[in-house]
């Protein structure tokens, strides 16, 4: 057998999958992008990817194959091209709403870079460094993103609650107490691409009145740190609330946004905001109890949105 069909037929054997979470930034959306650090938790759902080698690139969404000018092509080329590999079929699972503001994209970069690799170590015996790979996510990112900040792609990378800041060291961020979190698909999502250039414009605009609600995103994010480390989430409620606010200010809350944070808080959320790019998309609130949850659950439900609980767990802080 040539050494060619040997490798084609290894590969068909051999596919490589891989997995990422889904996220929520709890604080810091668009300001991250400013260079402002954000706090951000993995769900436990999100994007799952096989990948084997192919005559041609092939991409499957669940069973449907996508057509050839759909921009997740254009992803996927940016990773072979950066993992030196061949024309690959692709099949993606996802596990979370898209576009809505839990990080679907990324989450899909991250499985479909991670199933890249495996498959490019299964055929060719290749290893691929941590580095190399979040170079291809990064690539990918920006074929849906245009100026990503980074911090969609570490949660669907790391996982669990991290305090993210452009371009420096991610942190995980412990906790005993576990987070109960519900989301609401408050309306249409709007593209993040198209919010952060009206964001970056607001700044252009209004300078001044930017950097002073830059810093108070910095503070907002430090005191949520401290509120999560400390199992106050009384306290990360009330900061969920004023970084609503300041979303407001630049222009990325909608009227669908903040009649869903407002039936969560009567519905009694301890806080709620906007996660994501917003313009649309999902909304997330900070709740006591699953009990408190599941009321909030019920009050969206009742209002006509699709909603879901989330529990997150931060690593547990380690003792000495
Ligand atoms: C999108 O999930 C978060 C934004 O801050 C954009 C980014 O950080 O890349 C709006």
């Amino acid at each position: 057998m040539s050494a060619e069909r040997e490798r084609k037929e290894s590969s068909t054997q051999s596919p490589g999958y891989g997995q990422a979470a889904g996220k929520v930034i709890l604080i810091g959306e668009h300001a991250v992008v400013h260079g402002v650090p954000a706090l951000v938790a993995g769900l436990n759902r999100g994007a799952r990817a096989r990948a084997t080698l192919n005559e041609q690139d092939q991409v499957f969404a669940g069973d449907d194959e996508l057509a050839l000018d759909h921009e997740l092509y254009q992803g996927l080329k940016r990773l072979r091209e950066l993992l030196d590999m061949p024309q690959t079929r692709l099949e993606l699972q996802l596990e979370i709403p898209s576009g809505s503001g839990l990080g679907a994209s990324a989450a899909l970069g991250v499985a479909a870079a991670r199933a890249l690799v495996e498959l490019r170590e299964n055929v060719y015996g290749f290893e691929t460094s941590e580095q190399q790979l979040c170079t291809a996510i990064d690539a990918w990112e920006n074929v849906f993103h245009g100026n990503a900040s980074g911090v969609d792609a570490a949660a669907a990378r790391l996982g669990g609650v991290l305090e993210f800041t452009r371009g420096a060291a991610t942190t995980p961020v412990s906790s005993t107490r576990v987070l109960n979190l519900a989301i609401a698909i408050a309306g249409p999502p709007a593209p993040t691409k198209m919010m952060v250039a009206g964001v970056a414009r607001y700044k252009e605009r209004n300078p001044q009145q930017f950097a002073e609600t830059l810093a108070a995103f910095h503070s907002l994010t430090s005191n949520a740190v401290a509120c999560l480390r400390a199992g106050d989430h009384e306290g990360l409620g009330k900061l969920f609330d004023l970084a609503q606010i300041l979303l407001a200010g630049w222009m990325v809350s909608t009227s669908e946004i903040e009649n869903a944070c407002r039936i969560a808080r009567e519905a009694g959320a301890l806080g709620a905001k906007l996660t994501g790019s917003g313009g649309g998309g999902c909304v997330v609130a900070v709740c006591a109890s699953p009990e408190s949850t599941k009321q909030v659950l019920l009050s969206w439900q009742n209002a006509g949105l699709q909603a879901f609980s989330s529990e997150v767990q931060a690593s547990l802080p380690t003792t000495k």
